[in-house]
């Protein structure tokens, strides 16, 4: 009897050492799919009551535990929705079609310059006349790199919070990734305000020099002489200058910081949807950014041979001011800022023995 009572005790103990762990790694579940979870709870919810579910927009089709309204209609807190129908669009949407879009054009994009490349080539070089012309200032040259150091960071932190699970975690494992997309994720949301800052500040820095002229549109006409190699004249910036930074650094900058803002700095009340949507411009966003940013890279390096030298060292050869910003070249050779007057000519000092002017006749009172 006693021996029974003990095989008893030692199956009983063996059971609850064996069911402990499992009730420990219940939650989180690795191989459960709530995506359909989800779309089965709904479709659960639905049927149960009975009656046809009105429109997305119609008040009469708040079930309370159900999302159907997006925003706050339910109460002072997002926690009295607890299955939030946009969930599953917005994880088809990014994981499906945005990613693939978005994947294909940031292979297609570098592709087509290494093709442009190799078939039509750089812009036209002049030889060199040995002679430096100041390009940039050092506070000029400051507020780029900043905000292209921080671009690439967010680019690179981006695309890996994007496309890591399905690229790299396969080779990686989950340890390493989790490691790599964490550490990622912190640098992307730190330096996420950095570069709203410095863009804030680049603009500023740079937007006298970039309002329109009449003759960016001889240099639009002339498509920039990318093509025909020639060099359409230009101001300091020409039109694709221009364009790069009302489009790029201008709107798409908007676009990244008030998408990026809303995602970073959740404890403002915004609901998921609000974020769903927040996420859609996000992506779409760094897309267009970084492929635009890629052209931009292309042209400023081996596409214009010279041009980084300017932002390198804020100088630039004469020859090369001369053929590629021919207006800018003129100004900066008569002393005029760009965009402002010629600065005043200090008066010469008198001839030693020269006549004293005439004084000037006093002319009628205003
Ligand atoms: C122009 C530069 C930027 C690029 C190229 C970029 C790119 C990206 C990309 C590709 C994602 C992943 C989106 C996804 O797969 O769901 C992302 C997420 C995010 N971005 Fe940006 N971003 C930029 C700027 C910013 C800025 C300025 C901020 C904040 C001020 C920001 C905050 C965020 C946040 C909070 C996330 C979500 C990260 C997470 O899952 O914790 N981003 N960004």
């Amino acid at each position: 009897m006693r021996a029974n009572l003990s095989v008893l005790r030692a199956m009983l103990a063996l059971m609850v050492a064996l069911m402990l762990p499992s009730a420990f790694a219940a939650v989180p579940n690795n191989r459960a799919q709530p995506a359909y979870a989800e779309e089965q709870t709904m479709l659960q919810v639905e049927a149960d009551t009975q009656r046809g579910a009105p429109g997305l927009m119609s008040s009469q089709s708040g079930h309370v535990h159900m999302d159907r309204h997006y925003l706050g209609q339910y109460g002072d807190s997002e926690g009295n929705v607890i299955v939030q129908r946009g969930g599953n669009t917005w994880r088809y949407l990014r994981n499906g079609p945005m990613a693939a879009i978005a994947g294909t054009l940031l292979i297609v994009v570098p592709l087509l310059i290494v093709l442009f490349y190799n078939t039509v080539g750089p812009a036209r070089e002049e030889p060199r006349s040995g002679r430096k012309l100041q390009r940039f200032s050092r506070w000029d040259m400051q507020v780029h790199w900043a905000t292209a150091i921080s671009f690439i960071a967010l680019a690179i932190s981006g695309l890996v919070l994007t496309f890591g699970k399905k690229i790299m975690l396969p080779w990686m494992g989950h340890d390493a990734y989790s490691w790599v997309a964490y550490i990622l994720k912190y640098v992307h949301n730190f330096i996420g305000p950095l570069f709203v800052l410095c863009s804030v500040v680049m603009f500023f820095t740079f937007l006298r020099r970039n309002f329109f002229q009449r003759v960016d549109w001889q240099w639009v006409k002339e498509g920039g002489g990318l093509v025909s190699h020639k060099h359409p004249p230009a101001g300091y910036f020409n039109a694709g200058e221009k364009a790069w930074f009302w489009l790029g650094v201008t709107l798409l900058g908007l676009v990244m910081s008030i998408s990026g803002l809303v995602l970073n700095f959740v404890n403002f009340g915004q609901t998921r949807y609000v974020l769903q949507v927040a996420n859609y411009l996000h992506i779409i966003g760094a897309t267009f950014y970084i492929i635009a940013a890629m052209g931009h890279i292309y042209i400023g390096t081996w596409g214009t041979p010279g041009a980084y030298e300017a932002m390198r060292h804020g100088t630039v050869d004469e020859a090369w001011a001369k053929a590629h910003h021919s207006l800018w070249y003129e100004q900066a050779k008569q002393g005029i800022a760009p965009g402002g007057a010629p600065p005043p000519t200090p008066p010469s000092p008198p001839a030693p023995h020269a006549p004293a002017p005439p004084s000037p006749r006093p002319g009628p009172a205003h």
